[in-house]
């Protein structure tokens, strides 16, 4: 196994729901660390540029105004597997269909505002960490 960096978001539903903590505690407790930490008011155009992957999608502008409605927390994990192991932890897209013991299952209320964000391969979490902490510093520990 490789040691990984991926990038989670917390989304606004997660911030509002209060569960900030509760998150971060179970991405430590199962071996992602936290390298680059910081709070955002995501701007329209950030999110657009952040899920232009997903442009052509009906969901598209719906998912853009939920991720602009308020404060987020922008997070860099690192540790073994991390990309595969941070989407085993938030579960599936759609909490009804996530395993027991998930984030989303847990916390998430239906399959948009659906509590974090996890990079889905090495590569776009690579793309991701850049958007997001280009900029600042990052505090890898391998
Ligand atoms: P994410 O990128 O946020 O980690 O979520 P994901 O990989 O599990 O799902 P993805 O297919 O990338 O979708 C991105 C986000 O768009 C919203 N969505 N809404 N209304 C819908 O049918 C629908 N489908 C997706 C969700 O917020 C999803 O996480
Ligand atoms: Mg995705």
């Amino acid at each position: 196994m490789a040691i990984e960096r991926t990038l989670s978001i917390i989304k606004p539903d997660g911030v509002e729901k209060n569960v900030i903590g509760k998150i971060i505690e179970r991405f430590e407790s199962n071996g992602l660390r936290p390298i680059a930490l910081r709070m955002v008011h995501l701007s329209r155009r950030e999110a657009e540029g952040f899920y232009a992957v997903h442009r052509e999608r009906g969901f598209f502008n719906d998912l853009v105004e939920f991720m602009t409605r308020g404060p987020v927390v922008l997070m860099a994990l690192e540790g073994e597997n991390a990309v595969l192991r941070n989407r085993e932890i938030m579960g599936a897209t759609d909490p009804a269909k996530a395993d027991a013991g998930t984030l989303r299952k847990d916390f998430a209320s239906n399959i948009e505002e659906n509590t974090v964000h996890g990079s889905d391969s090495v590569e776009n979490a690579g793309i991701e960490i850049n958007y997001f902490f280009g900029d600042v510093q990052v505090f890898g520990r391998g």
